[in-house]
């Protein structure tokens, strides 16, 4: 009879020291990485693509019906400030400029490299 609780003891102390470890680590929504990538924030840019990008390219870049996706296109952030200051064949220039296009800039990058 004794032996029976054994593994019931064993698993008792498993689960204790699991809750233990799980008091121990704090738990915070981490920072995603690259929060910030080439000057411009990567959230605020994720906005402004939204309202000034995805209508061509796609909700979160995947691609419309008449821009390319520009996601894991692998564009480094000087090809996409560069884009977007000439614009490209019927991509207008200048869509976002300043912080705005830094922060486009960010969130293009984050994706082109997924
Ligand atoms: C009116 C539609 C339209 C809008 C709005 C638009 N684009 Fe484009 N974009 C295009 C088209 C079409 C191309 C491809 C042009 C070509 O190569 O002939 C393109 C190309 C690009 C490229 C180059 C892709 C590559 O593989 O080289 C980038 C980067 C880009 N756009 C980013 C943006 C960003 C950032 C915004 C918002 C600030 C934006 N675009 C808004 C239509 C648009």
């Amino acid at each position: 009879m004794g032996r029976l609780w054994r593994p019931l003891l064993l698993g008792a102390v498993v689960v204790a020291a699991t809750f233990a470890l799980a008091q121990m680590v704090v738990f915070e929504p981490s920072a995603p990485p690259a929060a910030t990538l080439a000057g411009g924030d990567v959230y605020r840019g994720q906005v402004a693509f939204e309202r000034a990008c995805a209508s061509c390219h796609g909700s979160g870049g995947e691609g419309g019906s008449v821009g390319p996706p520009l996601v894991d296109t692998g564009l480094d952030a000087a090809e996409v400030a560069a884009t977007i200051e000439q614009g490209r064949g019927v991509m207008p220039p200048a869509l976002v400029s300043g912080e705005e296009q830094a922060d486009a800039v960010a969130y293009v990058v984050s994706i082109s490299s997924r």
